[in-house]
């Protein structure tokens, strides 16, 4: 009998779930469950508690999540346990938060059902047997490797209008469900207004984005994709303040 983890328990007893069925996944970073609930099912993504994680974008993302919040930025850079623990339940929280905010814009990204301090319950991709394959798991050509590309691309563009940069989007966070892309993963994603490292992030999420895809058939100008979406979001971005200025509203 394997050991109910602790977070699970927790969502169990509050009637976010009703039963834990496995790990689907467990990584450098997380560990990913699969739960019942109802007649159906969903994902718990349970970060690993110790902070020896491997993220990308550490500094870059403090310098631009954190800036008003000096005595928890302090504790972090200083690692102190209670940095540790900030930091744990911090990059938890951006991934929530950063979902939150790209579903609600229409992107194809799990829905959060809720999430503590170090999880999340999220929509779940696959069957009761196996969860959603990643693009990088798949043996065989895509079936639609050129609408797949279009879709992961009108995703981006989503993030930007939403002023998020994924920060590692690879075929590692890419599912493939139903004939469609699933972008998973954001820890690591940074805002736009607050990151300068954010434009570099961009064009290499595009890089890999099109190396995949050029394996898969289709080909593209990668540093044009980017340059392209990145103006097409700095042109609307400034439309946007011009009537916000013109109407007296906005910050
Ligand atoms: N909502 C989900 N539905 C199905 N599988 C998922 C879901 N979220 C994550 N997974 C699986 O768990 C793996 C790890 O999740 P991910 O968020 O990429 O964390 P990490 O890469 O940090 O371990 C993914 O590669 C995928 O196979
Ligand atoms: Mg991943």
């Amino acid at each position: 009998m394997e050991y109910l983890p602790e977070e699970l328990a927790t969502y169990i007893e509050q009637g976010t779930i009703d039963d834990w069925l496995g790990v689907i996944s467990s990584g450098k970073e997380a560990r990913v469950h699969l739960a019942a609930k109802g007649d159906g099912l969903l994902a718990v993504k349970v970060f690993k508690e110790r902070n020896d994680r491997s993220f990308k974008n550490r500094a870059d993302y403090h310098m631009a999540m954190m800036p008003l919040h000096t005595r928890a930025a302090r504790a972090m850079a200083n690692r102190s346990g209670y940095g540790k623990a900030l930091e744990d339940g911090l990059w938890c929280q951006r991934e929530a938060e950063t979902l939150g905010i790209l579903a609600a814009a229409g992107a194809d990204v799990p829905r959060v059902v809720a999430h503590g301090c170090r999880s999340i319950v999220m929509e779940y991709f696959g069957t009761a047997e196996s969860g959603a394959s990643r693009l990088s798991d798949l043996r065989q050509w895509l079936p639609d490797a050129r609408g797949c590309f279009a879709a992961v691309l009108r995703n981006l563009g989503l993030f930007l209008e939403c002023g998020i940069v994924h920060g590692d989007l690879s075929p590692y966070n890419i599912l493939y469900h139903d004939g469609r892309p699933v972008i998973i993963d954001f820890p690591q994603a940074v805002l736009i207004a607050a990151s300068s490292a954010a434009e570099a992030l961009f064009e290499r999420d595009v890089c890999v984005i099109c190396e995949y895809f050029r394996r898969q058939g289709v080909a593209s100008d990668a540093g044009r994709v980017a340059h392209q979406l990145w103006s097409r979001h700095a042109l609307r971005r400034t439309l946007r303040e011009r009537t916000t200025e013109g109407t007296g509203e906005g910050p």
